[in-house]
């Protein structure tokens, strides 16, 4: 498929709008940097901070590549796909987990923290995908679930044997209420209530999510000690970080109060009322936990990143987790640009202006989709221009200050595909609110390499989530092939960020405050760049300021744009038009 209109109606209409460009060529143009040159790298690459500006891809294995023929992707097919990942430019891959599990929450549900889930591969194959990630320069950030195991977890199962097992309290267990119901008010975050009855030892046990995860005890010294051996050995097998699950919810507060409920319903939900978390998640202790867990990952080394989950209530809250002397996380995820729900420049301009006030000049995230929630394609797309717009975002995240989060498909426009049947929704959570809330398949489908059968994911007859319809056109394939696709756009994006200084260490300025364009300047000492992206369907007219890209006789010229512009001219800084939903970054040239 073509998916753009763009070369055809576009153009015309830009034709009009590019009258004002003169010419030059000392930025390559956009013709020039299609054909992305081999992996090259600079040197900041290499050195420890390269998880402060480093493109991130989210893998969900099951969902990625499938080299056995079982319907679910493994290990072996992310080695596969590695150079295909190179070419695309994504300094590392984050890989939800792949560890031994009973799939209830698939892989969130952990039953041995030291080993490999047989239906996603072996060791060995692990220890593979490592070193050829590692040839081609990219980084592995593995995925690991502190805050609960599996019920089939050997710990939870001695937990449970009796009272006065020794691994009793590695779990959280309470005795009923006097008339028989749980300790306390809590609400799980997956279904009803956080507690369920353990008929034989005739307690409740605490699980913040299914009542297969039940939540280990952060009190308990071994507890803690355990998870950061498992981490160490994953360290050890070369590692080079880790994105850190649920990472507010360790601690309870073991007074056990019952939480506030406020009289706002559940987002999922028609009958339950949102609790305020006051009791079970952000408690201090956390903070602890996440310093010496920073220490545990500085034993390996300076290189080695933590990324923590972790969704506050409100965007102050993240200074906190990066540690009171920067001690704890270097990358908390920063989830407030993905709260927006539609796409709106000046909603954007200020989620960046409170993240960058919080950090004061910390390394931040960005990030749009990812395996909990609805794909960025289809949330803000109008429908009419969905590929253009997802132009925008990926150009704002590989812009923006800081490390940006891709979801595996992202840079094809897969969209967000959820069950129509309750009987064939897979996400245990969607059973249980269907159907105000269908789980998070939707997210989760088969990733779409080519137009064939199975969209070339896999060989099996059937595939765990079905393949989206989507797939005939909107394939790895077929667009690599089309000049102006998404997927070209990706790699000509991270091919510019990767080359300029700018966008890489630049400070970060917002300019102007239209209500359509977000427009801001990445000043580095060498470089500067100006961005603009026009997130209406209308043309737009933008001034910068001398003052703006630093200094009298400036001028523009083209980096790259989503739309076909003359690279070959220099922009008057006092009318810069942008097309219809146009994404494009400038150099600024001159004095
Ligand atoms: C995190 C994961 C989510 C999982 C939950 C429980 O939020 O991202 O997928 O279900 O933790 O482990």
């Amino acid at each position: 498929m073509s998916t753009r209109r763009k070369f055809t109606t576009v153009r015309s209409l830009l034709i009009a709008f590019t009258l004002l460009w003169t010419t030059s060529s000392a930025v390559p143009s956009q013709q020039s940097s299609t054909q992305t040159s081999p992996r090259k790298r600079t040197t900041q690459k290499s050195v420890a901070d390269w998880w402060k500006h480093a493109v991130y891809y989210q893998i969900y294995p099951r969902s990625f590549f499938d080299t056995n023929g079982d319907g679910v992707g493994d290990l072996n097919g992310i080695t596969a796909k590695l150079d295909y990942l190179a070419d695309l430019g994504v300094d590392a891959l984050w890989i939800t987990p792949f560890y031994p599990s009973p799939q209830v929450d698939f892989g969130y549900d952990i039953s041995d923290y030291e080993n490999v889930d047989p239906q996603y591969g072996t060791l060995t194959e692990f220890d593979r995908l490592v070193s050829e990630s590692h040839k081609r320069n990219i980084k592995i950030i593995c995925d690991f679930v502190i805050n609960h195991t599996s019920d089939q977890h050997p710990y939870f199962k001695e937990s449970r044997a009796s009272r006065d097992n020794p691994k009793r309290d590695w779990y959280i267990w309470r005795d009923p209420k006097p008339n028989g119901d749980p300790p306390n008010n809590w609400s799980s975050g997956f279904g009803p209530k956080a507690w369920t009855y353990d008929e034989k030892t005739k307690q409740y046990y605490y699980h913040y999510f299914y009542p297969e995860q039940p939540d280990l005890n952060w009190r308990n010294p071994q507890v803690e000690r355990a998870m950061f051996n498992s981490v160490r050995f994953w360290f050890r097998r070369g590692v080079d970080g880790f994105r850190v699950d649920a990472i507010d919810l360790l601690f309870e507060d073991p007074r056990m109060p019952d939480n506030p409920v406020t009289n706002r319903l559940r987002r999922r939900s028609t009958t339950e009322y949102e609790q305020e978390r006051k009791y079970n998640s952000a408690q201090p202790e956390n903070f602890e936990v996440f310093r010496r867990l920073r220490g545990v990952a500085v034993e390996f080394g300076p290189g080695r990143v933590l990324i923590g989950e972790t969704y506050p209530p409100k965007i102050d809250d993240l200074r906190a987790y990066y540690g009171e002397k920067d001690d704890a996380f270097q990358l908390p995820f920063n989830f407030f640009l993905m709260r927006a729900n539609k796409l709106d420049a000046a909603t954007f301009r200020r989620t960046v202006a409170e993240t960058e006030r919080v950090a004061g000049g910390r390394p931040v995230t960005y990030v749009l989709s990812n395996h909990d929630n609805p794909r960025a394609f289809d949330k803000f797309g109008d429908g009419q221009h969905n590929d253009e717009i997802a132009e925008i975002l990926a150009l704002m995240l590989l812009t923006l200050r800081g490390a940006p989060f891709f979801y595996y498909g992202e840079e094809i426009g897969m969209k967000t595909t959820e069950p129509e049947r309750l009987e064939d929704v897979r996400d245990p959570v969607g059973k249980v609110y269907w159907p105000k809330f269908k789980g998070r398949d939707g997210e989760r489908t088969p990733m779409q390499w080519t137009s064939g059968r199975n969209a070339g994911f896999s060989s099996s007859e059937t595939t765990w989530l079905p393949v989206p319809p989507t797939a005939i056109t909107r394939n790895v394939e077929t667009m690599s092939k089309e000049p102006d696709s998404i997927l070209n756009f990706y790699k000509r994006a991270i091919h510019l960020r990767r080359g300029s200084s700018a966008l890489l260490n630049g400070d970060y300025l917002a300019i102007g405050d239209d209500p359509h364009v977000f427009a801001y300047i990445r000043r580095a000492p060498s470089q500067t760049m100006a961005v603009a992206l026009n997130m209406s369907n209308e043309s737009r007219t933008l001034k910068f300021s001398n003052q703006d890209l630093g200094g009298e006789g400036r001028g523009l010229r083209l980096a790259i744009s989503n739309l076909a512009r003359d690279a070959r001219q220099t922009i008057d800084i006092r009318q810069v038009t942008l097309g219809p939903h146009e994404a494009a970054a400038f150099e600024v040239i001159g004095k």
